[in-house]
């Protein structure tokens, strides 16, 4: 059911020595929800994700654990990065590993064409390194250190000591890319998402751009410089190109031409990697530009932003484990403005799955579910005359789905949410007002209670396809207890773009016993 409209989305590649946290979860539910709404609505979608698995501190984890970093990364992604898919539900189509063949050749003919068309040349190079942010720091990112560190220079990322490298590197020539750049965030105002990051690069690529080093001679664990085997390439060189050569760039033209240009999602943290080196990388040889870099903000916790090397990293199965894979999703995508920092805690967590997931939605499901069963022996019933109350409920249902929509294509899912968000609470507000089980009472209110309820049914029904990419494990079990999955087919088949109809949900449709869609979480 696609629509032939290319929709190719990716996360970072994550390195594999960090064990997953929730900021990793973040990014990756955030695209994963992204591709499942673009597939939804018959879009040619295809969803990226993978490891990166060169570079310095690859190879000190494995040297620190005495294996060899192969090793090392094999163990890492498999018991830890594999398991993280499943963990958040997400329906990626393809994961991709840095130290496959399938990219290492490819980054070779990569750089080699870059080589051959005079971008590259062999330069003598000496500055402070970060092994954290595998990156030469400019002078803004170099702090004075304080206690263990006194006296030394460290990353204002890291707070740890920076390394002075003077090694013979080749050369990338970047300063040569920045008018093409600046033309370019010019003519597509959205290649870089947000506007607060658009700014940035633009004032960034504004001051100047110096070469960049795209090789290392220090160590061997990299894919080796084609001309000059004595160096490997540089890890952030090699990762960006994961985007092309996981979409066939160099073996598969067809599928190249058919998935190229992405859409990149990335933390702010490595928006510059993204929004000025990788165009201008591609640039350089002849390919298209990424169709855009939207750049979300960290998860702070207790005020810092998270990671592992800050001590306050958590691990997405403690949240999951208590409150689901659905909740983690929702949790994350609604309650951050997607694009700006947001902090999380656990009492707000708790409070909006209580609030929002169980009581709201959940509980809308159940007991429409329950009262079709009682009072129409299971059986949707067929709606009668609709009165101004039911015809609202259904221009928001409408209003719903287009905004939300409209909401996806900004990449704001937030905002996305909190439109669907309106199609629960105005059900809810409606079963109360109506009152079924008064109605129930009344033999002459039967007509009447089945357009209500058919209403509460036909407005879960759009709920169901328009939360299913958020929350897909609670929608199904709703789609199936709607009797929906006979008549209409699978939930994720059917056609986003199309929900906000009314009157799709068949009368006659058999419901059955919906238990508790967000249980009652008892917390420690
Ligand atoms: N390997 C590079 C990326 C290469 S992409 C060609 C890298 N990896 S990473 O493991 O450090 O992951 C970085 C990404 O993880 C961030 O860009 C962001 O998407 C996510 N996050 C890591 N910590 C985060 C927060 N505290 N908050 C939000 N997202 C976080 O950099």
């Amino acid at each position: 059911m696609t629509s032939g409209r290319s929709f190719y989305i990716t996360t970072p590649i994550y390195y594999p020595s960090d064990l997953p946290h929730i900021g990793h979860g973040y990014t990756t539910v955030a695209v994963d929800t992204l591709a499942r709404w673009h597939r939804q609505a018959g879009d040619d979608t295809w969803m990226l994700t993978g490891t990166d698995e060169h570079g310095q501190k690859m190879l000190r984890a494995a040297a620190a654990n005495g294996v060899t970093p192969q090793e090392w990364v094999d163990k890492l992604v498999t018991e830890s990065w594999f398991p993280l898919l499943e963990t958040l539900d997400v329906a990626n189509d393809d994961f991709i590993r840095t130290t496959q063949p399938r990219h290492e050749e490819r980054v070779q003919q990569f750089v080699e064409a870059l080589h051959d068309r005079g971008y590259i040349y062999a330069g003598e190079y000496e500055a402070l390194y970060c092994v954290g942010c595998e990156e030469f720091k400019p002078e803004a990112e170099i702090v004075d250190g304080t206690g263990p560190f006194e006296g030394l220079k460290v990353c204002a990322i890291h707070s740890k000591p920076l390394e002075l490298l003077q090694e013979k590197n080749y050369f990338f020539k970047l300063s040569e890319f920045q008018d093409r750049l600046l033309e370019l965030y010019k003519t597509e105002p959205d290649f870089v998402r947000p506007e607060s990051a658009r700014n940035e690069v633009v004032s960034f690529v504004r001051s100047g751009l110096k070469d960049l080093s795209i090789s290392r001679s220090a160590f061997d664990w990299g894919i080796t410089v084609p001309w000059d085997p004595s160096h490997v390439i540089y890890v952030w060189v090699d990762a960006l190109l994961n985007y092309a050569t996981a979409v066939g760039y160099g073996t598969d033209p067809a599928e190249f031409e058919r998935r190229w240009p992405a859409f990149h999602v990335v933390g702010k943290d490595i928006l510059r990697f993204h929004a000025v080196i990788w165009p201008a990388m591609l640039m350089a040889a002849g390919l298209d530009v990424p169709r855009g870099v939207f750049a979300h903000g960290w998860l702070l916790v207790g005020g810092e932003k998270m990671s592992k090397s800050k001590l306050t990293g958590i691990a997405p199965t403690e949240i999951t484990d208590v409150f689901g894979s659905d909740a983690y999703r929702y949790y994350f995508l609604s309650a951050i403005a997607f694009g700006q920092d947001g902090s999380f805690s656990w009492e707000d967590l708790s409070a909006r799955y209580q609030a929002e997931l169980a009581n709201g939605f959940g509980n809308l499901g159940s007991r429409t579910v329950a009262m079709i069963a009682k009072y129409f022996d299971g059986v949707v019933p067929a709606p009668a005359a609709y009165t101004d109350g039911d015809r609202a409920i259904q221009k928001i249902v409408a209003d719903a789905a287009t905004t939300a929509d409209q909401a996806i294509e900004r990449f704001r899912i937030d905002e996305a949410i909190a439109a669907i968000w309106t199609i629960v609470d105005a059900l809810n507000g409606y079963i109360t007002e109506n009152e079924p089980w008064a109605l129930a009472k009344d033999e002459a209110q039967h007509e009447r209670l089945g357009t209500v309820l058919y209403t509460a049914a036909e407005g879960l029904r759009a709920l169901a396809v328009l939360l299913s990419p958020v929350m897909p494990g609670s929608t199904a079990k709703l789609w199936a207890a709607l009797g929906a999955e006979e008549s209409l087919g699978a939930l994720v088949a059917q056609p986003i773009r199309a929900a906000g109809g009314w009157g799709v949900l068949r009368p006659g449709s058999v419901v059955t016993a919906l238990s508790p869609l967000f249980p009652r979480v008892e917390q420690a």
